[in-house]
């Protein structure tokens, strides 16, 4: 049987249509920690946005919407947080980002509540498109009527 080698950090080879989580390559040496993301490489887009959240109390629910046409990665730079997805079939799935090095890839029209940041989060966007307000989905009942509607 030949050696078929899986490389974990090659998300291009994934699933894209399912939310993963990924680990980063950790450059560390004496001077301390050197963590890479690429678009195209270890990031399955083009990344053209990023943004960053933090200050969030441990109560607050941010997200909650759906994207039509974003794709995200997450990363916990700083502190922990919790993504909760939901796929509008009755499933729902709970990441913990808590790892610099970790990323969490979110695809179109998946529902996301990021929750529970902990007081020195900094959660990191990346975002395939520029912002675009029409594109979010902000209604529950509407994304359940979207994503069940065929
Ligand atoms: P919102 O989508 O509610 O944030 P989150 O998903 O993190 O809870 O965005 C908060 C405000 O910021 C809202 O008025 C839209 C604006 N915004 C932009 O202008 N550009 C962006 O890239 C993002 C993510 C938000």
């Amino acid at each position: 049987m030949p050696d078929v080698k899986q490389e974990v950090n090659s998300p291009i080879r994934l699933d894209l249509s399912k939310p993963f989580m990924i680990e980063f390559p950790e450059l560390g040496d004496t001077r301390g920690h050197l963590v890479i993301a690429e678009g195209m490489k270890n990031i399955p887009f083009n990344i053209k946005r990023i943004f960053y959240i933090y200050g969030s109390d441990k109560n607050v629910i941010r997200g909650q919407h759906a994207n039509k046409v974003s794709q995200f990665m997450l990363i916990n730079v700083a502190g922990t947080s919790k993504v909760k997805v939901d796929y509008g079939n009755g499933r729902t799935e709970i990441f913990s980002l808590n790892k610099p090095h970790v990323g969490l890839f979110i695809p179109r029209m998946v529902w996301k509540d990021m929750y529970d940041f902990s007081k020195d989060s900094v959660l990191l966007c990346l975002a395939d498109t520029t912002y675009d307000a029409d594109e979010y989905v902000r209604d529950k009942q509407e994304y359940y009527f979207l994503k069940n509607r065929f």
